[in-house]
């Protein structure tokens, strides 16, 4: 089991999703660097479950309380340990599910992995609730961010087959970013927001659900952040954006259409503006050779339709080893990506920090 994450900002997450509380620490944080907590709880808010009709109707509030690593509102430089407790648990919900594998969820896979001593209440340790703590931490990544003049933002690119208008991924600003984050439904376009609550509805009503695509960009990273191969941008930034449960596929810049062009539409031409090296284009979504080039980094996830659904489907008990089939009562998100917007941001923002740490540490051994 790989709880944890980081050489530089060291985080590890826990919990169960019926458990007291999940949480987390994170070790790396300079001492004395300042943290808003009510931005904290901003960003734990936009996760929060019951909030929105696209959402689970288990509302908590996600409160954190920090434990230790905070003092008089700056860090201490010792672990930052933040606890969230589970307030709304109805494990009865998850009965019939320790013999029925959910078709879609982690339920056989963890099960095998953990000899079936893995909590199945609420998913466990595989549920989405599991991304309130690395949201919490990307709360603070992006404090540490901002002190360098670094924003992230995100929108909903697509739910079903209903696609927001794009990002410019030349010309983005942070403002435009931060004005994103205080939607519960950020769009680009605002009039895709009545199709795309009714794709939701209609999946619901079919007792079905959806997924859709979240971009998010990071503006205002210098150029030289990364290493080529195993520490490039976009393997450590996939690494986080692949922990987050039901992201299934994930594409920077031109992503999987680059393959379809030639060189003189996927290279992004130079020139110098006001004196800086910058690109015309950005089909590299910010990063080339591993290392971001100055440009904004833009990058799309794949968020898969909620498994959970009570549309009966076929599956197998595994206490009386026979075939069966399974309609999945209990509260779900008909349609994860709304709330999974901002865990997308919280991931790209723990691996910047990461990276930039990297890159500061480095420095300072040359
Ligand atoms: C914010 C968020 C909320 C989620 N809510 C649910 C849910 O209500 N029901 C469910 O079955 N899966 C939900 N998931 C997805 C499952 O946790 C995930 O599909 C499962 O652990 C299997 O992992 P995989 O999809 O990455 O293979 C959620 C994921 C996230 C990020």
């Amino acid at each position: 089991m790989r709880g944890s994450f980081g050489q530089h900002f060291r985080l590890t997450i826990f919990g169960e999703s019926h458990g007291d509380a999940i949480g987390m620490v994170i070790d790396g944080i300079p001492a004395g660097t300042p943290l808003d907590e009510a931005a904290i709880a901003r960003d734990m808010a936009r996760r929060a479950p019951g909030l929105d009709p696209t959402a689970t109707s288990r509302k908590e509030p996600d409160r954190v309380r920090i434990v230790s690593g905070l003092f008089e509102g700056r860090a201490t430089g010792t672990p930052l340990c933040g606890l969230i407790e589970n307030t709304n648990t109805r494990s009865g919900d998850y009965a019939q599910l320790r013999a029925k594998m959910r078709p879609g969820h982690a339920d056989y896979a963890g099960h095998v992995k953990y000899g079936g001593y893995n909590d199945p209440r609420g998913g466990g340790h595989f549920s989405g609730r599991i991304t309130a703590p690395l949201v919490f931490a990307g709360a603070v990544a992006r404090q540490l961010l901002a002190a360098k003049g670094i924003a992230i933002g995100a929108h909903i690119a697509a739910i079903g087959d209903i696609a927001d208008d794009p990002l410019d991924p030349v010309c983005i600003r942070a403002d435009a970013l931060i004005r994103l984050q205080q939607s519960r439904f950020p769009l680009l376009n605002p009039a895709k927001e009545a199709p795309m609550r009714a794709a939701v509805e209609a999946a619901k009503a079919d007792l079905d659900s959806v997924g859709g695509v979240i971009e998010c960009a990071a503006v205002g990273v210098p150029a030289g952040i990364g290493s080529p191969f195993f520490g490039s941008v976009e393997s450590v930034v996939s690494q986080l954006l692949f922990s987050v449960p039901a992201v299934k596929a994930v594409e920077f810049g031109d992503g999987m259409a680059i393959a379809q062009k030639r060189a003189s539409d996927a290279n992004d031409a130079m020139h110098y503006e006001n004196g800086c090296v910058t690109c015309l284009t950005n089909h590299n979504g910010g990063v080339t050779g591993g290392i971001t080039n100055g440009m904004p980094i833009v990058l799309r996830a794949a968020v898969k339709p909620t498994p959970s659904i009570a549309r009966v489907q076929q599956t197998v008990d595994l206490m009386t080893a026979e075939n069966t089939t399974l309609s999945i009562a209990g509260r779900h998100d008909p349609c994860i990506v709304p709330r999974a917007v901002v865990v997308i941001e919280s991931a790209l923002a723990i691996a910047l920090c990461e990276l930039m740490m990297d890159n500061a540490s480095t420095r300072a051994m040359q």
